[in-house]
């Protein structure tokens, strides 16, 4: 098989890396560039085996790959997604710099896979989710697709991550010595930056809703677990039958009887996701409950289902259901 070149910018960083692993088991893809910053030169093992040499990201040659992933720090990605696309490559971009929500978004497809695939495959530059609304959108889009929301209500979600989420720059709050055997909430108050596309996406879909979102940190390295309170505009008789039919078919969406757990996702493009009905509340009310891993479905496995369908290949090719 003739296989399309691909780069990758940050491909020292925990997204990055995760991505040369994919790249490099696809059997439709090489790897023209894996680029980096401080690591330049530097040779690292990938997750699962294998390891990738780093080049500095002002020598490598943009229109080297047919598509480009920017798995840089938002701020810096727009400048060099810019500069891939003059090189005339197809980027998929993991920073929140092209989401919804986010500004200069117009056009761009946000590439919740699952709800924009038509879109992504005609595109040439996706903006790839956030971690954490990846979990909390998939777990909702029945709801919010349906328009089963309470009008007016607040839809609560409340969501704890490993430390991966966080990326790689050394941090004292991020040390083994702080996060281990503890757990505690961060970005509270509605500051979290992945709120606006969280919002954004809920509007589009219609809901008049409020969002609120509490991310905590977990002393682990992978996964995101989602709890999600909605009120509902009537009681539903079948939840799970809504989560079952929206995603019959779809190879990397697991709804399940039990409650998710972490370890059931970790390493994997999936995201899995039950829900339940709260007894003993006056407002008809679903518990929506979503696992990923944060580094997989939530960052560089969607990528990949994103690229796969942007260079007219099988949307799961070299992904790990
Ligand atoms: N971590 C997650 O769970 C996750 C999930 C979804 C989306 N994302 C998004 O994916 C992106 C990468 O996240 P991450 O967690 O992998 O971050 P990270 O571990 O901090 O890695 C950042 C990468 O960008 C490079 N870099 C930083 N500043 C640069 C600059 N000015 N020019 C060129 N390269 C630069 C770094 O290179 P050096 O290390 O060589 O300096 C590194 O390769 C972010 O936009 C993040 O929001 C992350």
């Amino acid at each position: 098989m003739h296989k399309i070149p691909v780069g990758v910018l940050g491909a020292s960083g925990y997204a990055g890396r995760e991505l040369c692993a994919i790249i490099q088991a696809h059997p439709g893809l090489s790897l023209a560039f894996a680029a980096a910053n401080s690591q330049r030169g530097e040779t690292a093992a990938l997750p699962l085996g294998g390891s990738v040499t780093f080049r500095a990201t002002d020598d490598v040659r943009l229109g080297d790959a047919a598509l480009v992933f920017s798995a840089l720090p938002h701020g810096a990605s727009s400048e060099w997604v810019a500069r891939a696309r003059a090189a005339g490559a197809k980027v998929v971009d993991l920073s929140s710099d092209h989401r919804i929500g986010n500004g200069a978004s117009d056009g761009i497809p946000y590439g919740l896979t699952e709800l924009r695939r038509d879109a992504v495959r005609s595109a040439d530059l996706v903006a790839n989710p956030g971690c954490y609304p990846t979990a909390a959108l998939l777990g909702l889009l029945p709801l919010l697709e349906g328009g089963h929301v309470a009008k007016g209500a607040r839809i609560d979600i409340s969501a704890a991550s490993g430390v991966t989420g966080a990326g790689l720059s050394p941090r004292l709050d991020l040390l083994f010595g702080e996060i281990t055997e503890n757990f505690r909430a961060y970005g509270v108050g509605g500051a979290h930056r992945h709120l606006k596309e969280m919002r954004a996406l809920a509007t589009e879909l219609r809901a008049d809703a409020d969002l609120l979102f509490t991310p905590h940190l977990l002393p682990i390295a992978r996964g995101i677990l989602a709890t999600i309170t909605v009120p509902l505009a009537a009681p539903l008789a079948d939840p799970m039958g809504l989560w079952r039919d929206r995603f019959a078919g779809e190879r990397f969406i697991e709804v399940t009887d039990e409650l998710p757990e972490l370890r059931q996702v970790q390493h994997r493009n999936v995201a899995r996701i039950t829900v339940r009905t709260v007894e003993g509340v006056r407002t008809p009310t679903l518990q929506v409950f979503s696992a990923i891993d944060n580094l997989v479905k939530g960052a560089a496995g969607q990528a990949m289902q994103n690229a796969n369908l942007m260079l007219g290949l099988d949307e799961g090719l070299g992904l790990r259901a």
